[in-house]
């Protein structure tokens, strides 16, 4: 597909995936409305429309709780073939959920500020989109205060995840040992995923029991903020520290420019910037997450350790230590980059969900982040490579990284999305 042809695919893709103002992830495997996937999609609903990119967001603020939280996934009453249903998340009893939609009861990480800077700048001043953004400005603030107010128990600037699922990159290899300390009993769920897409590329039975324990954990312990004590699973994520530190960044900037005082931003992305820095092992030269029951860091590489790039937290001399990470043939140097696991992890594996395949949002991320860190010529290459991917492969949910095989869900939405962007930047 030539790029001309890759773009209008990638808008076609998009306006076939809008329900009523929000787009689906990928209509046979998400039907409903999920966090970071509506503000991945905004990005790109920005070069069509950004007026239809501001209700993006705005949609999103339907499902936030009155402690702030914004819930990873907005069910809609239509859609019943996703599993876990509303039912199994129990919120019907949980203090401060909204009245009038069903949401889960755990969040994912934050691009909604960086997503509404983003259409904001590109909206040419229009006045339709200023009044909507006005909206998310205390929606994303009040979201942002929460997860240092209740996600960060030991206050180190490090908001940990209770699921994986709220990592969104979420069957990664540094979980497992998290997980296997975990014995859920007999769980008894359904699973609908495996019938869209072939279950040796979905997560295993031994993941969809525990993913299926720690929803019923979350309302079993009414949904109070955890502690390292107090729950099964609880890790400080170096991904949801990098993209929650990027956003408080572009809240400042997002309500600044809309001459909104947002006054607490700027504080926490300090504090932010200073525990992502304290995952940070100068011996491995890489960053790790901390499992704090456990009580010891998970030193499993993953692609979201390159993610501090995207917060621009990175010290100069240490970007050089995780390029070279990323352009090594053992580790993420793969003929199609960037692989969610090195390839020399045991656990490697090239077409299982965030295992091993490339993913468009996380080449994305690390493109912003490498650009940032004036490594120009290795973002081109990467953006390069991106888009050449998705043009052999389709908009697939995930790709295999040495073939470049398309696999996962088809017709996936911020595949599509950030394409139109990184095809604008090129
Ligand atoms: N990523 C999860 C799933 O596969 C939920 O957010 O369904």
């Amino acid at each position: 597909m030539d790029r001309l042809t890759l773009k209008h695919a990638a808008e076609a893709l998009l306006r076939a995936n809008d329900r009523n103002g929000c787009t689906v992830p990928a209509p046979a495997l998400y039907p409903h409305q999920w966090n970071w996937d509506s503000a991945f999609c905004a990005i790109g609903w920005a070069y069509l429309d950004p007026r239809r990119a501001a209700r993006e967001l705005e949609m999103l603020l339907r499902g936030q709780w009155e402690n702030g939280m914004i819930p990873h996934i907005l069910f809609n009453p239509e859609a019943t073939h996703y599993e876990p249903n509303p039912k199994v998340w129990q919120i019907d009893q949980a203090p401060g959920r909204p009245q009038a939609i069903a949401t889960s009861s755990i969040t994912q990480p934050p691009v909604l500020a960086t997503a509404a800077r983003f259409v904001l700048e590109r909206s040419g001043g229009d006045r339709t989109v200023e009044e909507i953004l006005r909206r998310v400005v205390p929606a994303a603030d009040a979201w942002h205060a929460w997860f240092l107010r209740e996600r960060d128990p030991l206050q180190q600037g490090l908001p940990a995840i209770v699921h994986p699922w709220e990592s969104g990159l979420d069957n990664a290899p540094r979980w497992d040992a998290a997980l296997k300390r975990i014995d859920p009993g007999e769980v008894t769920y359904k699973r609908k995923d495996n019938a869209v897409v072939s279950s040796e590329q979905r997560p295993t039975r031994f993941d969809y029991d525990r993913y299926f324990f720690l929803v019923a954990e979350r309302a079993k312990l009414s949904f109070a903020p955890p502690t390292p004590s107090s729950v099964s699973f609880l890790v400080q994520d170096v991904a949801m520290a990098s993209i929650l530190c990027r956003a408080e960044e572009d809240l400042h900037a997002l309500a600044r420019a809309l001459g909104i005082e947002v006054p607490h931003a700027l504080e926490r992305r300090a504090k932010l910037a200073a525990g992502i820095a304290s995952l940070y092992d100068a011996e491995r030269a890489y960053y790790h997450d901390y499992d704090l029951v456990g009580g010891a860091p998970i030193e499993v590489e993953h692609a979201s350790g390159f993610l501090p790039l995207f917060a621009g937290v990175v010290p100069l001399d240490v970007v050089p230590r995780l390029l070279a990470h990323l352009r090594d043939p053992n580790q993420f140097g793969t003929a199609w980059p960037v692989p969610s696991a090195p390839v020399d992890d045991p656990h490697f594996d090239p077409r299982r969900y965030w295992r091993g395949p490339s993913w468009v949002n996380v080449n994305w991320m690390i493109i912003e982040g490498l650009r940032r860190a004036s490594w120009r010529d290795d973002a081109a290459r990467l953006t390069d490579r991106t888009i050449e991917l998705v043009s052999r492969s389709g908009f697939r949910e995930y790709f295999e990284p040495n073939t470049g095989e398309g696999l996962g869900a088809e017709n996936f939405s911020w595949t599509a999305a950030l394409v139109l962007d990184l095809l604008a930047k090129s």
